[in-house]
């Protein structure tokens, strides 16, 4: 016999459409709004017109073209955005830019130069900490971060502390080592 719960629900992985809350809206399309914002990025003052809906994330790589910092889920989950606010590392993908207005924004780009590396991309290259490249900006800013974070002395603690950042081609152990040689220097 069916139970009688299963009378009123619909299948599994049947769509339902649910009406939409009043607060949600009209159904048309919102108007464009843009505000000021004013960023600071690696040392150099932006003003920017952004939707207020625009992460840091995106007014980084659509609207200064700082490409170095990277997409990948969008949602939190696999660190390739981070970046330095005010020497702390965050998911730009998470933050809103007009949030962040008078923080000092640091991305890859201000970290090193390609004549002058800062000891964690050294470091990343010797030990040869990434494969595709795809995760590694966002894998050196939270490394570069940690340095200045409370942590312990072991592997197993950079494993915790970069757990965050995830690697798609599994070049966690070589990160892992490239972190502890710069920490064993410092
Ligand atoms: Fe931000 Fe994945 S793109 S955490
Ligand atoms: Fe390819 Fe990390 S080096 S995703």
């Amino acid at each position: 016999m069916q139970h009688p719960a299963s009378l009123s629900s619909p299948p599994q992985g049947h769509h339902v459409d649910v009406p939409a809350h009043p607060a949600q809206g009209n159904g048309k399309a919102s108007a464009d709004v843009s505000v000021a914002v004013a960023l600071t990025v690696n040392g150099k003052n932006y003003a920017l017109s952004l939707d207020p809906r625009t992460t840091l994330l995106d007014a980084l790589r659509e609207h200064l073209h700082l490409t170095g910092t990277k997409k990948g889920c969008d949602h939190g989950q696999c660190g390739a955005c981070t970046v330095h606010v005010n020497g702390r590392r965050v998911n730009a993908c998470l933050c809103l830019a007009a949030a962040h207005e008078g923080d000092a924004i640091t991305t890859i780009e201000g970290l090193g130069a390609p004549d002058a590396l800062h000891p964690m991309q050294a470091s990343f290259i010797e030990c040869d900490g990434y494969q595709c490249g795809y995760c590694t900006s966002g894998q050196l800013m939270s490394a570069v971060a940690l340095l200045e974070e409370p942590l312990g002395p072991t592997d197993a603690d950079v494993r915790e502390a970069m757990s965050g950042n995830l690697c798609r081609c599994g070049a966690y152990q070589n990160i892992v080592a490239a972190i502890q040689r710069v920490r064993a220097k410092a």
